[in-house]
């Protein structure tokens, strides 16, 4: 299914400075938000460091986010493959998603922004799934930015457990429609629409099994700029990008521009 772009002219500027009456804001942004641990090795410190910094880059996009009129903006935070890292990183990052919610949650509920986490949460301390329920609850009813985030989230994990979901919705109702609508019904992002935007930071040129079945269609935006120094500039020049680009679908560029003057 295609989807239909906001344009700038419809959406309310907030603070954010948009000079091109042609910047097309998209309804969904993903981002893998690398580069913490070669930000904070560079300045000859602690890679937990690079991560805390990493949080205020969160704090300043999520801003711009919601105030630009962007739907979701769905952020991988902890991939499924990074409990493969040393013991103290991970715990210092279970201690700073901890401490993240904790800060920011009241702000979140103020602003309208409707906190959600998608991955297999079972794997974290249960002090941290209560606190992710209790800001889940607490921004249930925002009407601003929908903010997602994918934590111990793997894209293969995602098809895997709707593929399982389908398997048991077999084995008790006995006929069942299995189609790609059916997958995108029980993928974690069912009610969601695909992102439009994927944009990944630190300069790797890789979707590391982010959100596999998503983004089929989803224009790809890399820059060398590490997720610490991601500023608001940088994710216009994102957005920027992507107002450029012609989305075909499989069609023909003719096909698009007669659509668009029809
Ligand atoms: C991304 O930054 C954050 C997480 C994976 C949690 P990295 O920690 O991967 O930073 P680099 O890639 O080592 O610089
Ligand atoms: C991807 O970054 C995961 C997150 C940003 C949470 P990684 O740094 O873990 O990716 P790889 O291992 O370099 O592919
Ligand atoms: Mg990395």
């Amino acid at each position: 299914m295609t989807k239909t772009p906001y344009n700038i002219k419809n959406i309310n500027q907030g603070e954010n400075k948009i000079n091109s009456i042609k910047t097309i804001i998209p309804r969904h942004i993903a981002i893998v938000m690398d580069g913490n641990g070669r930000w904070a090795k560079a300045k000859h410190r602690p890679r937990l460091f690079g991560h805390h910094q990493g949080v205020e880059t969160v704090r300043n996009i999520i801003k711009m986010c919601n105030s630009i009129g962007v739907e979701c903006l769905t952020l991988f935070a902890f991939s499924s493959e990074n409990w493969n890292r040393p013991k103290e990183e991970v715990n210092g990052l279970m201690k700073l998603f901890m401490m993240a919610l904790e800060k920011e949650a009241k702000s979140l509920a103020k602003n309208g922004v409707r906190l959600e986490f998608i991955g297999d949460r079972s794997a974290f301390s249960t002090s941290l799934q209560k606190k992710i329920a209790q800001v889940e609850a607490l921004t249930a009813s925002g009407e601003g930015l929908h903010l997602i985030i994918a934590a111990n989230y793997g894209g293969r994990w995602d098809i895997l457990q709707a593929t399982q979901k389908m398997m048991q919705q077999v084995i008790n109702e006995k006929s069942v429609t299995i189609d790609e609508s059916a997958i995108n019904r029980l993928v974690s992002t069912a009610h969601l629409p695909d992102p439009d935007l994927f944009i990944r930071t630190g300069g790797e040129r890789r979707i590391s099994n982010f959100l596999l079945w998503q983004l089929a269609y989803t224009e790809l935006y890399f820059t060398d700029v590490l997720w610490p120094d991601f500023t608001r500039d940088e994710l216009q020049l994102a957005i920027d990008d992507f107002s450029n680009r012609q989305r075909r679908f499989g069609m023909t560029g003719e096909q698009i521009k007669d659509k668009k003057n029809a």
